[in-house]
């Protein structure tokens, strides 16, 4: 079954305009994995119908392959135009991104707003990754973008040992090293355009939140896990030992529930989930695994145990959606051909490429339906020295009916059926990679995959959104959310049970 991996190591620099940026990436490198970090949408999941991710070829060269530039002429562009999710990059290149000169998009639709005075920041404070961007009130247009990885990784990796590490004497250096990093990360973006900035808003999960905050977080380490502290917080600047000035302030986002952060209610606003007659999920497929379900009159979100398998952990070769993991996997006559981020050598496998194995080696009868290696081996090679082990299947199957019995339960909680919800959006660092027949196949999302859209980073997109919005509208999301535990469900056992097998 295994199949040599093209690699080559050959780099290439990028550059960004109208940001300025300069990235350098390997030979091959698919577009999609190094512009979805600086926040830039897919709407369409990269299927090329959308067009919102077209770029501008100013130097270099992208080569087009046939279904590329049938979806180029598709969407009508004149030759200088590329899209993204259809592009490798070969040789050094100069972009535009036209999606910077854009409004905001929110859906597959743009964003609808009132011009405003000044400039903005948006911020995502993600367990893993820290995404700001800087954005021109009067037309919403994204005039600079900073990432990092969160310097506080090094209190662990997840939630759980950030939360530990806090209870453990470690919560003030924590606090302020996460604003610190913050701050270090707004005034790069400050000393390159002299403007006024007018507020920055952040959102994040509720530990996130609690620990910019510099709130206890032992609430969230002991059950019922309930916790004061996670409405609007605003500061000043000072405050947080930012030495640039912001005109109004800074305010983090409040957090639906406990487990529940402002990153889905920004979610919930990016997916206009609360808007619409139709019911309508967001799954989040982060650190956590949030689930919710509504529309304009209800909704109910929870929590799942579902994140940190699709994140990597447990997983024995598993890793994040960074460079050098196998983000998807493919049968081509009977042989399984991996991409990998980055166009480098493998390292491990990320939540997308677990779900394609699974599916795979289900598909060819190497593993039955209760997960079981057929063969009797504890592990199965993919490719290279990549393999799967059986408990890695289990860990798979966790993980997978932790989100289809969350769908379910919370679809009983509105009486109404799985069918009743118009459209799937799916959120998450490797949301832009997960291969949608595999996930209605093996009965993570029960649903027929014309329902189900990719929507890549929708804590950032609301983030945006929440800097045209006044409070009125995030709270009124806050008045109609229910927060569902899961496990007190009396048919909790039952569904999970039934939902793991493949
Ligand atoms: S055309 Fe829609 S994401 Fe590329």
């Amino acid at each position: 079954m295994a199949k040599k991996i093209h690699s080559c190591m050959k780099k290439h620099t990028i550059h960004l305009h109208p940001l300025g940026k300069k990235i350098q990436v390997n030979d091959q490198t698919p577009l999609i994995d190094v512009l979805h970090e600086l926040g830039i949408e897919f709407p369409c999941g990269g299927k090329g119908t959308c067009g919102k991710c077209r770029i501008r070829l100013l130097d270099g060269e992208i080569e087009i392959t046939d279904i590329h530039q049938r979806r180029i002429d598709q969407l009508e562009l004149t030759p200088e135009w590329r899209l993204a999710c259809f592009s490798k990059c070969t040789a050094d290149l100069t972009l535009e991104i036209e999606q910077f000169n854009t409004l905001i998009l929110a859906d597959e639709s743009l964003f609808d707003f009132v011009p405003q005075k000044g400039f903005g920041i948006a911020v995502d404070l993600g367990t893993t990754t820290l995404v700001a961007q800087l954005i021109d009130l009067s037309s919403a247009k994204v005039v600079d973008v900073e990432t990092m990885l969160n310097p506080q990784a090094k209190y662990g990796s997840d939630l759980i040992s950030r939360i530990q590490a806090s209870l453990d004497g470690k919560a003030a250096e924590m606090t302020q090293i996460i604003r610190s990093a913050i701050g270090s990360m707004i005034e790069m973006m400050l000393k390159k355009h002299k403007v006024d900035v007018q507020k920055v808003i952040l959102v994040g999960n509720s530990a996130m939140q609690l620990i910019f905050c510099g709130c206890d977080v032992s609430s969230l380490a002991i059950y019922p896990f309930l916790t004061d502290n996670l409405g609007f917080t605003h500061f000043h600047p000072a405050q947080l030992g930012w030495k640039f000035n912001i005109k109004e302030n800074v305010t983090f986002y409040p957090s639906i529930g406990s487990f529940v952060g402002s990153d889905i209610l920004a979610g919930i606003v990016a997916t206009g989930l609360h808007d619409k007659e139709q019911y309508t999920a967001l799954i989040d497929l982060g650190t956590n695994g949030e689930i919710v379900i509504g529309n304009s009159e209800r909704i109910v979100c929870a929590s799942t145990a579902a994140g940190p398998a699709f994140e990597g952990a447990n997983i024995s070769m598993g890793m994040r959606a960074v460079t050098g993991a196998i983000s998807s996997f493919n049968l081509v006559d009977n042989e399984m051909s991996a991409q990998v981020i980055g166009n480098t050598f493998p390292r491990g496998i990320c939540g997308s490429a677990l779900i394609d194995a699974v599916a795979i080696l289900h598909q060819l009868n190497l593993i039955g339906l209760f997960g079981e290696i057929l063969s009797g081996d504890d592990h199965i090679h993919l490719i290279g020295s990549v393999r799967l082990t059986q408990k890695d299947i289990n860990e798979f199957q966790l993980a997978k009916a932790a989100v289809a019995t969350g769908l379910e339960i919370l679809a009983n909680h509105l009486s109404i059926s799985l069918s009743d919800i118009g459209q799937v959006y799916i959120a998450g660092g490797f949301g832009n990679y997960i291969n949608l027949e595999n996930i209605s196949a093996l009965g993570m999302i029960k649903l027929p995959t014309e329902r189900i859209f990719k929507m890549g980073n929708t804590a950032l997109i609301g983030a945006k959104m929440f800097l045209f919005m006044n409070e009125k509208i995030p709270n009124s999301i806050l008045v109609k959310t229910k927060h569902v535990n899961l496990e007190g469900d009396p048919n909790f056992q039952d569904i999970y049970v039934e939902n793991m097998l493949l």
